[in-house]
């Protein structure tokens, strides 16, 4: 059953939002998978670039030698996984709150595109402010948006740039898709998909 189909409160059913995709039903070419701590994440920073490190290199392994013509080639693959899973586990470290501090991470190799799922835990009151910036990031033109939050950011130093997943939907052509799922009173389980297409698109 899907969860638009079931009548429900916010609190207890998933909330889905952009490009979400149910990767068990996907038949992959491979797949990874990785837990980590959010704290220790946050303790030890490096270890979030180390681990994007490590997974763009062995994911980018995957793309052959040489490419077809329009595919975007190993190396490039790679810089781009580094800069988007730095990206995700940053925000797995700054933004995770409440009991449960697992980060999960997993991809899955398709033919046309690579995806990433990362789960990390927030309080349920984080909930609705982080769903009104996913709705402002897919309801609005990216490069609008952009400038809008360069501006704002220019007003209001205290808050977080707001800019990473908007440069790498700008920049990267990246599709994301948000999963919301209450686990306990106290904690929601957020992931965050990222859809990598293998072509090149820059
Ligand atoms: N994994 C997450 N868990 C909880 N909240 C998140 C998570 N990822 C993002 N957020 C929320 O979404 C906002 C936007 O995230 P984004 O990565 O685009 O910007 P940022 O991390 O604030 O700044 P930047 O990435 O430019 O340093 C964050 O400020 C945070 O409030
Ligand atoms: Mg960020």
């Amino acid at each position: 059953m899907n969860s638009d189909d079931r009548i429900c409160d916010d609190r207890i059913c998933d909330q889905v939002f952009g490009f979400w995709e149910d990767m068990s039903a996907i038949p992959a070419l491979g797949q990874h998978q990785m837990k980590l701590d959010a704290a220790q994440l946050a303790a030890h920073w490096r270890r979030c670039s180390l681990s994007s490190d490590f997974w763009a290199r062995y994911t980018a392994l995957f793309v052959p030698g040489i490419v077809p013509p329009g595919t975007l080639p190993r190396d490039a693959m790679e810089g781009v996984l580094s800069y988007l899973l730095n990206e995700l586990f940053e925000n797995c470290a700054k933004f995770s709150g409440g009991p449960v501090g697992d980060v999960v991470y997993q991809s899955w190799l398709l033919e046309d595109r690579i995806v990433f799922q990362i789960t990390n835990h927030i309080i349920p009151e984080g909930q609705a402010p982080f769903i009104d910036l996913i709705v402002e990031l897919l309801e609005n033109d990216p490069d609008e948006l952009y400038f809008r939050r360069l501006e704002a950011n220019a007003e209001d130093e205290l808050r977080g740039s707001g800019l990473g997943y908007l440069t790498l939907i700008k920049d990267y052509d990246i599709r994301f898709g948000f999963q919301f799922k209450p686990g306990s009173p106290e904690s929601i389980a957020v992931s965050v998909q990222a859809h990598v297409s293998r072509e090149e698109t820059l």
